[in-house]
């Protein structure tokens, strides 16, 4: 059995993300992954490596670190939601369409992610610098099947308008592509870069 190749072995860490996309939609969500800058592998598609276990087919594996093959750590694993999700997903879709009440909470809170995007949920990634966050949006925006379906927020540092903390580089892109959780609520996703020192 190899052994597993953790940097800090026994330690506590953040370990992996698991998002859902729409039925028919799983291009889409890879070509948002890989203009995050992220190296994506279909193994419906693509050569398997080894390390990748037989359940591992439905799923996209997404290597956050384009260099690592880890397929346990720092990864994020995206597949099709299943019946239950897109069942409800497709009828609080219809009574949003039919509700102008409801349809006018669900505007306010999409759009809070572009008022105040530090405050709303998501998850951060780790950005080695602020070219690279610079890159990812701008790869993101000039991807045209992903016109519509995200939110890019400007890049945020020390000292500009909007900056929360001198330390941190920060920029967000909010989705519906993919989801941790309902594809109608979106997924935030922080892209950072720490400043602070080693
Ligand atoms: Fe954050």
């Amino acid at each position: 059995m190899p052994q597993r190749p953790l940097v800090r072995p026994g330690t506590r860490m953040l370990n992996h993300i698991e998002l859902s996309y729409a039925p028919g939609e799983r291009r889409l969500a890879k070509l948002l992954l890989q203009g995050l800058g992220f190296r994506v592998l279909d193994p419906q598609t693509d050569d398997r490596p080894a390390n990748l276990g037989p359940a591992a087919t439905p799923f996209l594996i997404v290597y956050i670190d384009p260099a690592e093959g880890d397929v346990f750590d720092n990864v994020i694993y995206a597949s099709e939601a299943l019946a239950d999700q897109w069942r409800f997903e497709q009828a609080m879709r219809e009574r949003l369409t039919n509700d102008a009440a409801l349809a006018e909470l669900h505007d306010a809170y999409c759009s809070a992610h572009a008022r105040m995007p530090q405050a709303m949920t998501h998850f951060g990634i780790a950005y080695p610098s602020g070219e690279e966050v610079e890159a990812a949006l701008e790869r993101i925006a000039k991807t045209p099947e992903l016109e519509g379906r995200v939110t890019l927020s400007r890049v945020y540092r020390p000292g500009e308008p909007g900056s929360v903390d001198d330390r941190v580089i920060q920029a967000f892109v909010y989705t519906d592509v993919f989801s941790t959780n309902l594809l109608f609520g979106g997924q935030q996703i922080e892209l950072q870069v720490r400043l602070d020192g080693a």
